[in-house]
């Protein structure tokens, strides 16, 4: 199955893991400012106006999703694209500059994101889908070259038959390309009045369809954004790293279209006790619960590919990275279905439990396999070694710490707060004010603070040792190989 003599070309795959780097520093910077303003207040005005929670929030969501996690995704897919499609992109002088005109086109569109969020106040308002219309237009134009990207490697390929991660990242093509078209569907305001912000837009949906649509692709942004294309990732990088073949198959085939099918009819849990139909909301946690089977099965295909090469954790630090995201995305796809229990509903919305959740999925499962897979491919981007594999090591265990302390201090926080909020005297009179929650919370928030600067500071373990590793690292001859079956 080797192929020596294709040479990869990595060039756009190394943009891409310089953007992960970068965004992920900046997304988890702001990060950081947000969660201690959460605890200290007065940090809302050290930069004035500009560095307000309202607006350095919808900065930090779309920085690590669009900016950190997207680059992510597109480097590894230039990277394993190539190598499962026993193709080089160098093959096609096209799709060599689709691939580096998606790149900036890419850049600019963030950059204008950044601008337009923090300066300008363009925002649809809408969770996830803030972008105004002219930035979903670059959207949907690098998109599309992406597109064209996958499905040309595909078309020129030597390799007949697809590997599991390919279908991944095209269904995360398909599935990204149907929700942001049908969520973003808006009309400039300009264009119906004549005066105004130029970019400014109204949604095409109203009241509670607006509602729906709106759900509908904000969990399916975390479907196909935060869930898919990182079992891409995995499903490539753990068996190639570990030297091990998939555990099965069968089951990555079957857990593919399990999640296909159930996901897109879940958003409805975000809905609970709203004014969608009840059945709606009921569909929802009904669908939610059934998540959980394709969900596990993913993740114990991962696991149980390291079945008999336990002894690997212990010397190679990006194992251990990638075998605790699968553990994390275990415990956030538990949590989440329990989420998704009307009654329970009922306790964690609108509380810290919630985004405990989206901690403990997006910095344990997505953030962890996103640096594990570019460290990966940065000796064989370089022909070096790792630098230092006992800093990725400090990494690890500092940004798990961070993890930890993250969830578990939201966990507390959320559930004191849903209890404090219902509870109610002999009377029926609430037992307690608004205010009297946040003075209990405090210390909790403080803690979620320490948490993100530990993972925080571990982002700049990570890119020493990118840099190192590119830069000074002992050079090799031959990258780094296991006799996987699938070596590609
Ligand atoms: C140093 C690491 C991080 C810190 C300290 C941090 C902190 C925060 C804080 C304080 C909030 C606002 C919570 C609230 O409004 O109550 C938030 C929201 C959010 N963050 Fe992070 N974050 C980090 C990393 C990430 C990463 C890596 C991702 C995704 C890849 C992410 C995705 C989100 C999302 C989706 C929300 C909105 C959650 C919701 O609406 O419930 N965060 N983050
Ligand atoms: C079986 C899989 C999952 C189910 C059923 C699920 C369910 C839920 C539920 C019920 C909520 C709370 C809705 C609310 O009351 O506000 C939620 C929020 C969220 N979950 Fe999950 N979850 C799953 C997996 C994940 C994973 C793996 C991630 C990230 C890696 C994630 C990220 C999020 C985000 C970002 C939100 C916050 C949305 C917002 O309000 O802005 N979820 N999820």
């Amino acid at each position: 199955m080797q192929s020596p003599a294709i040479e990869y070309d990595y060039t756009v795959a190394k943009w891409f893991s310089y953007l992960a780097i970068l965004f992920g520093i900046i997304g988890m910077g702001v990060g950081v400012l947000i969660a201690f303003q959460l605890a200290f207040p007065d940090l809302n005005y050290i930069f004035g106006q500009y560095s307000l929670f309202s607006r350095l929030r919808p900065l930090h969501t779309n920085a690590v999703a669009f900016g950190f996690t997207l680059s992510g995704i597109f480097a590894t897919w230039y990277y394993v694209g190539q190598r499962v499609l026993k193709v080089s992109i160098a093959e096609s002088k096209f799709l060599q500059g689709v691939a580096k005109l998606h790149f900036w086109l890419y850049l600019i569109t963030i950059l204008w994101a950044v601008v337009d969020l923090v300066f300008f106040r363009h925002t649809t308002s809408k969770e996830y889908a803030q972008l105004e219309w002219h930035l979903d237009v670059l959207v949907v134009v690098w998109w599309v070259l992406w597109g064209i990207s996958i499905f040309g490697l595909i078309g020129i390929r030597r390799e007949k038959s697809l590997y599991i991660s390919v279908w991944y990242y095209i269904a995360t093509f398909l599935g990204v390309a149907m929700l942001y078209l049908f969520n973003n569907m808006e009309v400039p305001t300009y264009l119906i009045s004549g005066m105004g912000d130029p970019f400014h837009s109204v949604s095409m949906y109203a009241g509670t369809n607006d509602a729906l649509v709106q759900w509908w692709y904000g969990h399916n942004a975390v479907a196909f954004v935060f869930t898919v294309p990182i079992i891409a990732m995995i499903y490539y990088y753990l068996p190639k790293e570990s030297g091990q073949p998939v555990y099965s198959y069968k089951l990555s085939l079957l857990s593919f279209w399990g999640l296909m099918f159930v996901y897109l009819w879940a958003g409805g849990h975000h809905l609970i006790y709203s004014t969608v139909p009840d059945w709606m909301q009921t569909m929802g946690s009904v669908f939610s619960i059934i998540l959980i089977l394709p969900s596990w099965g993913s993740a114990l295909n991962m696991l149980l590919t390291m079945k008999g090469e336990w002894g690997q954790l212990k010397d190679n630090p990006l194992i251990k990275f990638m075998v605790l995201a699968s553990t994390f995305y275990m415990l956030s796809t538990l949590e989440g279905p329990i989420q998704s229990i009307k009654s329970v509903n009922a306790l964690a919305h609108f509380t810290d439990w919630i985004p405990g959740h989206v901690h403990d999925g997006t910095l344990g499962w997505v953030a962890f396999m996103i640096i594990s897979a570019i460290m990966h491919m940065a000796p064989r981007f370089y022909k070096r070694e790792i630098y230092s594999k006992k800093l990725l090591e400090m990494q690890f265990w500092l940004q798990t710490t961070g993890i930890v302390l993250y969830f578990s201090s939201m966990w507390i926080s959320g559930i004191t707060q849903g209890m404090m909020w219902r509870a109610v005297d002999q009377y029926g009179n609430l037992a307690y004010s608004f205010i009297d929650t946040v003075t209990v919370l405090h210390p909790y928030y403080t803690l979620r603070g320490i948490g993100g600067l530990f993972f925080f500071i571990g982002l700049f373990m990570w890119a020493y040792n990118f840099y190192k590793t590119m830069t000074a690292s002992r050079a090799i001859e031959r990258e780094p190989q296991f006799a996987s079956p699938m070596a590609a």
